[in-house]
């Protein structure tokens, strides 16, 4: 299987964290998304343990909720000891209303609105990830209104492309995130924030993708930030506590993905950033990062009920589902890969090749292309593993298709934790 939380049962269902999909699509019906909470606990500790092994107990491993943002994300990767980015009033808001800490809370996003500005330096939230001078210059002057100093990092860009050769370091120079390190802009914005009377700079930013799997985009980018840290140690005399690279470690899709370890990636890093660090003669920062799909990726899977299977003669098959794009827009907007099961049948053989097509009024509405499957029939009930990240927070209300309900489950038990929406959820701001 492609990760060990998924399994086949004694009478052929496929199971989920220990609990039987078929079941689960009965009782609470479907599209369903579940989600695994013993490999969500397993992926947070994971990512926590080796921040602390390589990078120290000062280093705060942070969940990037664009991923996943529910209250139930925040109570777990607070209880396991991870802080949150968020890159919205909405996120801040879901974050706090399950008690999470201010104090642990980042704010990214590259054009925050003077009220979403205004929320977080109300709720005290630990840090701003200002994106542009725009944005510096409105919240130094609501600082020095309020008499406060707000701690920051500086969102640069170090003009990486991860998906490149790494040799070819072009990629993102003109990226709308951050201010770029190549056309001399960023030291300006470094100079400037270091004037600001209610900025407390802490540090630098950056994030250059995802669905990375070694070390060396994160350390490329490194080397461009640190000797950046180290003109700005030259000419302006200042040093940075803190260095943040982002996210982007990434996770297995498909059998043909690579098998990774977040402890090889963060060992491999760290024994880079000690060289690269010395070479730049800076004080060692602390190293942040901020991991969303790696935490919350495999700790999904979508359930479906089969509708209908169709052939078009001389051409291909469909399996059609009960959800589509509005629930999982990947394949639609990347092309994006997934693995199927039929989870009424688990242990039938892969001898069909079809597109797995949403209910969508939308061609491109597809899970897949030509995917390999086991046979399907009507009522089957079928599975997409590693739905975790960037589904239910990218599901949309296209054709008024309700988001489906979402439920957690731990050693075998099940536990609703979004509610499905109705048709009256979706109307209910409508006069
Ligand atoms: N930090 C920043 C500033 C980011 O922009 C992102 C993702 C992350 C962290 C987390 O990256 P991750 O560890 O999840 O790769 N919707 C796309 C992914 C968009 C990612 C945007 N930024 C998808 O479904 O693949």
């Amino acid at each position: 299987m492609i990760h060990t939380n998924i399994d086949i049962n004694r009478i052929g269902h496929l199971t989920f964290g220990g609990a039987d999909c078929v079941t689960l699509a009965e009782k609470y019906g479907t599209p369903l998304y579940l989600l695994d909470e013993e490999r969500l606990r397993k992926n947070c500790r994971d990512y926590r343990e080796s921040v602390k092994r390589y990078f120290g107990a000062g280093s705060l491993p942070l969940y990037a909720s664009k991923a996943l943002c529910c209250k139930e994300i925040y109570r777990v990767i607070n209880d396991e000891g991870l802080g949150a980015d968020i890159v919205s009033g909405g996120e801040l808001y879901t974050a706090l209303c399950a008690g999470f800490p201010a104090e642990n809370i980042y704010f990214h996003g590259n054009n925050k609105t003077c009220d979403e500005i205004l929320y977080a330096l109300d709720k005290g939230i630990g840090c701003f990830i200002v994106d542009n001078h725009d944005e510096l210059e409105f919240l130094n002057a609501e600082c020095v209104k309020r008499g406060t100093k707000q701690k920051v990092l500086l969102r640069v860009s170090p003009g990486i492309d991860p998906h490149t050769h790494r040799a070819v370091v072009t990629g993102n120079v003109d990226s709308k995130f951050g201010v770029p390190i190549e056309t001399g802009q960023a030291f300006g914005f470094v100079k400037r924030a270091l004037e600001c009377e209610g900025i407390k700079v802490d540090g630098l930013h950056c994030h250059i993708g995802s669905q990375i799997f070694d070390k060396y985009p994160f350390t490329d980018a490194a080397k461009i930030m640190l000797a950046f840290a180290a003109k700005i140690k030259k000419e302006l005399g200042a040093e940075f506590g803190t260095v943040n690279l982002g996210g982007g470690i990434g996770v297995r899709y498909v059998e043909t993905d690579p098998k990774t370890s977040i402890d090889v990636i963060m060992k491999g890093i760290k024994e880079e950033l000690d060289k690269l660090v010395a070479e730049a003669g800076i004080r060692p920062p602390v190293f942040l990062f901020e991991m969303g799909r790696f935490v919350v990726a495999d700790a999904g899977m979508t359930l479906y009920t089969v509708g209908s299977v169709k052939r078009i003669n001389g051409y291909k098959d469909y399996v059609c589902v009960d959800g589509g794009m509005t629930d999982n827009p990947r394949y639609a907007l990347y092309g994006s890969k997934y693995t199927v099961f039929n989870a009424t049948h688990a242990d039938g053989e892969y001898s069909q090749t079809a597109d797995v097509a949403g209910r969508n009024c939308e061609s491109d509405d597809v899970i897949g292309e030509a995917m390999s499957v086991q046979r399907f029939e009507r009522g089957d009930i079928l599975a997409v593993a590693v739905t975790g990240a960037y589904n239910y927070s990218m599901a949309s209300n296209y054709n008024r298709v309700p988001r489906p309900a979402m439920v957690s489950v731990k050693n075998g038990e099940d536990k609703l934790i979004i509610k499905r929406e109705t048709y009256e959820d979706m109307a209910r701001n409508e006069l």
